[in-house]
């Protein structure tokens, strides 16, 4: 399953992508907000990211205006490994080389047909571990000082 979340900024690129994951058969659970509703994107991450390191979810996708806010936040929770990507090179990367967890961009960036380029792209993009898992371990050992 795949966890979805976004603050109010962000409703209609959240929907969009949502429609696309249902279209390719994807699993996911959004955790809102939903139009009419406001919410701070920390809480937000909070919320989408323990999905993930409590194992309901695989991964997790945060949209905000920028995406930014919602990718400081998820990184400050243990276990979560935020990239925050408007470009097809660097999601693919982070899921290569950084075994990225939760992918963050925002509806004031990127439109929706990147969106969901972006989104395939890291759902399908597997960690190349060897030499990189050395690295990600570095990025463990760093949250665990
Ligand atoms: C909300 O206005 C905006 O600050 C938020 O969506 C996000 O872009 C923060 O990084």
């Amino acid at each position: 399953m795949i966890a979805i979340g976004n603050d109010h900024a962000a409703v209609t690129l959240k929907n969009a992508v949502c429609e696309h994951l249902k279209e390719i058969s994807v699993e996911y659970k959004d955790f809102g907000c939903f139009e009419g509703e406001k919410c701070d994107y920390p809480d937000k991450a909070k919320e989408v990211c323990e999905a993930v390191t409590s194992g309901q979810a695989e991964k997790a996708i945060l949209i905000c205006g920028t995406g930014v806010g919602m990718s400081i936040a998820a990184n400050k929770i243990k276990g979560i490994r935020a990239a925050c990507c408007s470009d097809y090179f660097s999601v693919k990367f982070t899921r290569l080389h950084n075994d990225a967890n939760v992918l963050c961009f925002g509806e004031r960036v990127v439109g929706a047909g990147l969106a969901v380029e972006l989104v395939d792209v890291f759902l399908n993009t597997e960690f190349e571990g060897g030499r990189h898992a050395t690295r990600v371990d570095k990025i463990t050992a760093l949250e665990n000082k």
